[in-house]
């Protein structure tokens, strides 16, 4: 069968559709069916089935006789350390942690927030929670201590597990002293925290709070799985939005097995036991997706990546790895890409490694230029898919499902909707628009098993944010259209979210955070265009009148506390202080006219503009910073 027959046979039964591609997850109780839209909008699949993700993961694998094939690959280029790690192995590793949280309180339910580094632990520290039904949410070493306390208060965990410390290019970065300041921070303060020491630098330990990782493991027992609802929560993974407070996307237990388990054939082509890499961080979607539940669900290899594209040492890195370990399918964002290409723009250095056990590489995340595409095919000399989706989907919207049929690749687009996904473009009354029209993507309801069906405590804000603009369609925030022959493009972000280097940032959150700086009166942040990372943050500033500081002083310090707030992630450098923001009448700061004149790019007058004049000192302070040359 081909796409359309794949695709077309889901929509005409979606029910018998999910219900078989259920029979590759091992139940307690099977489903006695698929959907239950009794709530509807609000969605729920396999409510009624029991079922636990860890055993799916792990240890169905060992009994299925597969305990010596490799369940985690860990290479780090930055430590020099190489490692790798059994199904048998990781079963009684996550068993025995799984043990040790158990031992201290954790149950089915309770939330455990993990805020680690790229090491095979953090895998297991997500799978020992889900051995135990408990909730997990995984925050981006990346963020700073303010962040981690604001998914503390949401989340209420019962435990902490993190590491002492994270490795990035050239630097230590102390995880503990920010994890120790975020519990200060917040209101809500965890049971106990459990501490990865890791030998580059161990941190001191805070007696009656805080275990050392193996000595909590001692003379405790291990942790069977414990079965749960379909509708179970998995885990809660924090995502950007239009505010300061992140969204707390809900994973439900069965979809996401389901789900996750179908696309490792159908989409990425992969066969059990193949070796998998996706390139990304366990803080992201892709991570949780892609390094640690699709591939051991599906009872792949995986490998966790301590390094990066360029630097560790150089542009070869990713070559030698996919060399090294026999990877057949590799994964990662574009911006990865345009770090190698900048640095070895001929790619001489894939000629020093053979990389024919590589069938094709996906990219997602942000979106994929041209350039960088054909580079990347030119080079490697295998297909290059495109795929868009969202942390609130966990899995491919629109790609390119190459276990089932490749497609022809248009450059500029990532393909075609995957079975379970209605996309459709919508103008503003929320009607459907012809092929080739820009509008507004949405997802026909329900969306498919494993998407997000609500946010973490807050139902009313999943409802504002995702389903009320299109009534029985999903928002997805993103603009694009569709082809003549149902490829979709993705053109640009409806809302205030911006995507830094593949990772999704709130250009709302940063003006919180510059806000709060007691010389600023007014703020703006756009995000720009940028070589490299796609998008970069530029902070606009008026400052209070009779400001005594000078305006380099007030931006210096805007840069670090953006860093101290919000993190380095943010890669907040950029920032200019102005007389005034260019608004609407109504007082609406023009951010698009403000993005269109920093990239160079035509706009229109807005008709509803105060002062016409205003966007001249824009551009002004932006040529000053390098921007708005062209
Ligand atoms: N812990 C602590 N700090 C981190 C971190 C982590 N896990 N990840 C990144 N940072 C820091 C970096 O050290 C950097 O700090 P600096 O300002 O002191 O240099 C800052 O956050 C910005 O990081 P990043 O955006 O990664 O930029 P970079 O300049 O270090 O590297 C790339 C640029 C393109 C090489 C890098 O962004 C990359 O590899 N991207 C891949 C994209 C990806 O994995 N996306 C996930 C979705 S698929
Ligand atoms: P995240 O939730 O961090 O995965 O970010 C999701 C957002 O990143 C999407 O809504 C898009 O704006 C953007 N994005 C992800 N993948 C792609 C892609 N392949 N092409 C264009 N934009 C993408």
């Amino acid at each position: 069968m081909g796409y359309k027959d794949v695709y077309e046979g889901w929509k005409a039964d979606p029910e018998g559709f999910w219900m078989k591609a259920a029979e590759a997850v091992d139940w307690i109780d099977k489903p006695s069916r698929a959907l239950f839209d009794e709530n509807a909008p609000i969605y729920e699949w396999f409510s009624d089935g029991m079922v636990n993700t860890c055993y799916n993961a792990v240890d169905r694998h060992v009994e299925a006789g597969h305990g010596d094939r490799t369940a985690i690959i860990y290479d780090s280029p930055i430590t020099g350390r190489k490692d790798k790690v059994s199904y048998a192995n990781l079963q009684t590793r996550v068993a025995s942690l799984a043990g040790a949280l158990r031992d201290k309180g954790v149950t089915k339910g309770d939330r455990v927030i993990i805020y680690m580094p790229m090491v095979p632990q953090a895998l297991e520290a997500m799978l020992a929670c889900s051995r135990l039904g408990a909730i997990h949410s995984v925050v981006f070493g990346g963020f700073a201590a303010n962040e981690l306390a604001v998914r503390i208060d949401d989340a209420q965990p019962k435990a902490i597990i993190a590491a002492s410390c994270g490795l990035e290019p050239g630097r230590v970065v102390d995880y503990k002293p920010l994890l120790d300041g975020a519990i200060e921070l917040a209101s809500h303060k965890p049971d106990f925290c459990v501490i990865f020491q890791r030998e580059e630098k161990p941190a001191e330990l805070i007696a009656g709070r805080d275990h050392d990782w193996f000595a909590a493991q001692e003379g405790v027992s291990p942790a069977e799985c414990v079965p749960v609802e379909g509708n179970h929560p998995a885990y809660i993974l924090y995502t950007s939005g239009t505010t300061g407070a992140p969204k707390g996307v809900v994973r439900p237990t069965g979809g996401h097995l389901v789900a996750l388990n179908w696309t490792m054939k159908n989409i990425y082509n992969a066969d059990p036991g193949d070796v998998f890499w996706a390139a990304s961080d366990v803080g992201w979607v892709v991570g949780h997706s892609y390094i640690c539940y699709g591939p051991l669900i599906h009872g792949n290899t995986t490998i966790v990546f301590e390094g990066k594209p360029v630097g560790t040492p150089d542009a070869g890195t990713f070559w030698r790895v996919i060399s090294e370990h026999n990877v057949r399918c590799f994964f990662t964002a574009p911006t990865a890409f345009r770090a190698i290409k900048r640095d070895d723009p001929t790619g001489e250095l894939i000629k020093e490694h053979d990389i024919s056990c590589l069938r094709a590489l996906y990219l997602a995340g942000e979106r994929a230029d041209p350039d960088t595409i054909e580079w990347a095919q030119d080079v490697m000399k295998v297909p290059v898919y495109d795929h868009w989706w969202q942390t609130e989907t966990g899995y491919t919207i629109v790609g390119n499902p190459a276990g089932i049929e490749a497609l022809p690749v248009k450059i500029g687009s990532p393909t075609v909707p995957m079975p379970g996904y209605d996309v459709q473009i919508l103008d503003e009354g929320g009607n459907p628009m012809g092929p080739n029209e820009l509008g507004a993507i949405a997802i026909k309801l329900p969306l498919p098993p494993g998407t997000l069906p609500t946010l973490w405590n807050a139902e009313e804000r999943y409802l504002k944010s995702y389903l009320k603009t299109f009534p029985g369609y999903y928002e997805t925030g993103d603009a694009g259209m569709i082809d003549e022959d149902g490829y979709l493009y993705i053109m640009a972000r409806t809302d205030d979210v911006i995507n830094v280097a593949g990772h999704r940032l709130s250009t709302g959150a940063m003006e919180e955070v510059l806000a709060s700086h007691p010389e600023v009166a007014e703020c703006a942040v756009i995000g720009v265009s940028d070589q490299l990372k796609g998008q970069l943050p530029v902070g606009f500033l008026c400052l209070n009148k009779g400001s005594g500081s000078s305006n380099e002083d007030v931006v210096q310090e805007c840069v670090q506390l953006m860093r101290n707030k919000i993190g380095p992630v943010a890669a907040f450098k950029l920032a200019v202080v102005v007389d005034r923001l260019p608004k609407t009448r109504s007082g609406k700061i023009l951010r698009g006219t403000m993005v269109s004149i920093a990239d160079s790019k035509d706009y229109k007058m807005p008709a509803t503009i105060d002062d016409p004049t205003i966007l001249d000192e824009i551009k002004d302070s932006l040529q000053g910073i390098g921007y708005a040359r062209g």
